[in-house]
């Protein structure tokens, strides 16, 4: 009896459970679109501060199609939670155009695979190998690197210095250093123009995307140029890897010993192996495996840690009693004697403050793009598969209900206790992401950020160029994959310590 009872029970609460389930939730508040396009209008508006004006209209979710994709915005911690934390799952795909699908080897890397057993090998061989602590050669490459930068703007003291260009060309250096070790340092300028061709790629507009059956409109030529761009990647880091085999093959025969200077290629090819066939526990990758990781490692780690160095530093000249506040804190802790080296860091708590700053007004990835994996339901809104997810980082950074005079540059706010960190758990801060797709390159970012603008701190005083005011300078972005400044930085270096600097 009573477990027929029991029975009914079970019976009666699955029913409601799937009546529930059913039942029609309704896409969650957004603008009106057209039929076909949808609001293929607004294109122009998919950038952080686009979508930050739509979310003051529609809310913390925001829904948009264009064509045929379905697209959300997500504009508040709260709603970042639900999304990267409450259903991580199901958010933790990503969307790829065909441009980027095929310069990928077809998600053949770590930062475009969809969520699962592939990818979650990419991401433990990159986290336990080639991102970690562990491996010093890549933390030697940005000492070495950010050795031979200062020095290049030692020879420029008294003139005009353009910190975004310098900038760039260092985080570039490292991440080619770091990538394919000092044995191929003559390939750098053919391999830096490659990149800026896959650059607009992965940026470019392509019809076919929204829908496909206009595919025919950018066609031949869209696809030549794209075959062309890979075939110019094979071609050169073929030669590398080739060089490379070469290399381990020698060092096998003269000593046998590990050599403590891998490069990332190095560290990859234990894992290689074209037919599965390779020795290192049971993971095995292939070429395009290595092709594309290495691409992340550019596309990650280049443009992001360059223009948070460039934030950093505007956000101080033009904040004169922050560059002066962290000068002081060097020359206590440092001494105006010696150069700032990494042992420094940690006391630099100012410093660190500046750059949390930083990263919070200025994320270098303004949009975190994800994509759902089956049909969800968020704050009883409905979110259909396959959904293009755009997380507001910038935005949420600057949320007034998250933050006391969120516009303002304010690197004190970090001192307080229980201030927000950027390790994810923080929704209203998230520069480097949260949960299963955050940043693999958080500790190799920030060490390259932190101790570049140390060295730049410590080693110069700066002053504005033509007799500029502070409150002149352009803060303006641009967006493209990262947000660097519109104008880029020009400052004028003098000399600030009391020993030779080299
Ligand atoms: C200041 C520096 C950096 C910032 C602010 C930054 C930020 C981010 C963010 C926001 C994401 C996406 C998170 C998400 O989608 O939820 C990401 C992903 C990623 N980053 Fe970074 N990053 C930095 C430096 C680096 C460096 C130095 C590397 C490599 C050496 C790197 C490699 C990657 C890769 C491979 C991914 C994709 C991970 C995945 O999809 O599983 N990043 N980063
Ligand atoms: C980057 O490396 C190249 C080639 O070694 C060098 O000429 C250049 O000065 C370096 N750039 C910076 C900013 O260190």
């Amino acid at each position: 009896m009573s477990l027929a009872l029991l029975f009914l029970l079970f019976v009666i609460t699955i029913s409601i459970l799937l009546s529930k389930l059913g039942r029609k939730y309704p896409f969650p508040p957004g603008p009106k679109g057209l039929p076909v396009i949808g609001n293929m209008g607004l294109m122009g508006q998919l950038n952080h501060h686009g979508l930050a004006e739509l979310a003051k209209i529609y809310g913390g979710l925001c829904y948009l199609k264009v064509g045929q994709i379905h697209m959300v915005a997500v504009s508040t911690a709260y709603m970042a939670q639900q999304v990267l934390q409450a259903q991580d799952s199901v958010f933790s795909n990503r969307p790829a155009t065909m441009a980027i699908s095929y310069l990928t080897y077809d998600r053949a890397d770590m930062a475009f695979a969809h969520y699962g057993p592939f990818w979650r090998q990419m991401r433990k061989i990159c986290v336990t190998k080639v991102f970690s602590r562990k491996r010093a050669e890549s933390w030697a490459s940005v000492r070495e690197e950010i050795y031979s930068f200062i020095k290049e703007i030692s020879t420029k003291v008294g003139s005009n210095v353009n910190i975004g260009e310098t900038v760039l060309g260092l985080t570039k250096n490292i991440t080619y250093r770091a990538a394919f070790g000092s044995i191929s340092q003559e390939g750098q300028g053919e391999f830096l123009k490659i990149m800026q061709e896959f650059s607009k790629l992965f940026g470019a507009f392509n019809v076919a995307d929204f829908i496909p059956w206009l595919g025919w409109i950018n066609g031949q030529d869209f696809n030549r140029r794209l075959a062309k761009a890979r075939g110019a990647l094979d071609g050169f880091i073929d030669k590398i890897i080739d060089d490379h085999m070469v290399k381990r093959k020698n060092r096998g025969i003269e000593n046998g010993e590990e050599d403590v200077e891998d490069d990332m290629v190095d560290e990859l090819l234990e894992f290689y192996g074209e037919d599965g066939s390779g020795k290192s526990d049971s993971i095995t990758i292939t070429r395009d495996n290595i092709k594309a990781l290495i691409m992340d490692v550019m596309f990650g780690g280049t443009e992001t840690v360059a223009s948070a160095i460039e934030w950093a530093m505007a956000e101080l000249m033009k904040s004169r009693e922050d560059l002066i506040r962290v000068q002081e804190e060097l020359a206590n802790v440092v001494g105006l004697d010696r150069q700032v080296n990494e042992f420094d860091l940690e006391k630099l708590t100012y410093l660190k403050c500046v750059i949390k700053e930083t990263l919070r007004l200025h994320p270098p990835i303004p949009l975190l793009l994800h994509e759902t994996a089956t049909d969800v339901v968020v704050d009883g809104y409905k979110v259909p598969a396959k959904a293009r997810v755009m997380i507001n980082a910038w935005a949420i950074g600057r949320d007034e209900s998250a933050w006391t005079e969120p516009h303002k540059f304010k690197p004190s706010r970090f001192l307080e206790t229980n201030a927000p960190d950027f390790k994810g758990s923080n929704f209203e801060y998230i520069p480097f992401g949260s949960g299963r797709r955050s940043c693999p390159g958080m500790q190799l970012g920030l060490y390259a950020l932190e101790l570049t603008v140390a060295h730049l701190c410590h080693c110069f005083n700066w002053e504005l160029p033509d007799g500029m005011k502070s409150d002149e300078l352009n803060m303006n972005d641009v967006f493209g994959l990262t947000a660097p400044r519109a104008v880029q930085l020009v400052v004028i270096p003098s000399v600030r310590l009391n020993c030779p600097m080299f």
